[in-house]
């Protein structure tokens, strides 16, 4: 049996903090009124860090993919795939990910970007699992980066106060002892409409609106059913009890949602990896950004089990369980 073993995790965050008050303070200069207490209360996010102009989502990557290298002990030569997560990628193509293995100096890795919205890594993840548990790769990095900023409309105070910049990466190695136990990716398209940037390129010029576009409560309601669904999934598939589980890291877009998710599954608030106070939504990097946090001030161990959740645009949804 051969499992899909994450050995090495990193991270990169933007230099630049904006704390709500800063934001709010920013917006008013436009006529948009928003305040601490709205989003803290909403959403449970205190701040987000934001990319300075010359930063790319190709460099946040690539920043990620080091850290999470050295964590690893595998050389950037030994990596056979990188799969790099992004709405946000540097431009149409080259991918990201070719950027990326460029910039690393991965030679020998084939290199191809991914686009499930915010589910991306969780999608990254599940499809590094198919080609390490087949054999066609034995050494795979996947990379979260956005620069969600690029997409926000400043003048939409519904959509703008709940994103920020980032970028997580892990190493994935062939093990025969432990790793991903089970994971499962779903998607409903006759759901895109509720999460959206649909414009595109024609001839030269932006065709539609090129902007973040969100019902915010029908992504609410579906996102804490569709998680709780994939959630139990992964348990059933992989015979585990969810009491059994030590961390739950869900995709980091709302304190309202991860919480009401923990209680639907009878999961104790202190198992929740929570980072969206700090890091707010960076869609893809968010999940390898929390388990960074958890796994560099300890509370993630190895043998520690622990559920890796994404839910996005598309609609996109998917979870892994994974033995560390
Ligand atoms: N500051 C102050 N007031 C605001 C702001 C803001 N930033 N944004 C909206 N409001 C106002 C609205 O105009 C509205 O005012 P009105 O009653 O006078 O019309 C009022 O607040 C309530 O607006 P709602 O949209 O009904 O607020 P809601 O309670 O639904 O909260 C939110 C909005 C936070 C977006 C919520 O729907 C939500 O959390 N949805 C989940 C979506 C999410 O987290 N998306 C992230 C991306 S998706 C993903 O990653 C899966």
């Amino acid at each position: 049996m051969i499992y899909t073993r994450i050995v090495g995790s990193g991270s990169f965050l933007p230099r630049t903090v904006v704390s709500n008050n800063d934001l709010a303070n920013d917006l008013l200069y436009r006529g948009i009124h928003t305040s601490d207490d709205w989003i803290v209360q909403r959403t449970g996010i205190k701040q987000r860090y934001l990319a300075e102009s010359d930063i790319d989502t190709s460099y946040m990557a690539v920043e990620s993919a080091k850290m999470a290298l050295i964590d690893s002990g595998i050389d950037a030569s030994d990596i056979d795939l990188i799969i790099v997560a992004t709405s946000t990628p540097d431009c149409i193509f080259p991918s990201t990910a070719c950027i990326v293995q460029s910039k690393l100096n991965a030679k020998h890795a084939a290199a191809f970007d991914l686009q499930a919205a915010c589910s991306g890594f969780v999608y990254a993840l599940s499809t590094a699992d198919s080609f390490i548990c087949s054999g066609k790769a034995k050494n795979v990095l996947i990379i979260g980066s956005e620069k969600f900023s690029r997409i926000l409309d400043w003048n939409d105070r519904s959509t703008c106060v709940l994103f920020g910049d980032g970028a997580g990466a892990f190493v994935l190695t062939a093990s025969s002892d432990y790793g991903i136990l089970s994971s499962c990716i779903s998607s409903d398209g006759s759901m895109s409409d509720i999460l959206s940037v649909s414009g595109h390129f024609e001839n030269g010029n932006i065709n539609g609106y090129p902007f973040i576009k969100m019902d915010g409560q029908s992504v609410f309601k579906n996102a804490v059913r569709v998680l709780e669904e994939s959630a139990r999934e992964v348990c059933d598939k992989a015979c585990v009890d969810i009491k059994d589980i030590n961390w739950f890291i869900p995709h980091q877009a709302n304190i309202r949602i991860i919480k009401m998710l923990g209680r639907r599954l009878g999961v104790e608030d202190d198992k929740l990896v929570i980072t969206v106070d700090k890091h707010a939504n960076t869609s893809s990097a968010s999940i390898p950004l929390a388990f960074n946090v958890a796994k560099l001030d300890g509370r993630i161990k190895n043998g520690d089990l622990v559920l890796i959740q994404g839910v996005g645009g598309g609609f996109t949804w998917g979870s892994s369980l994974v033995r560390i």
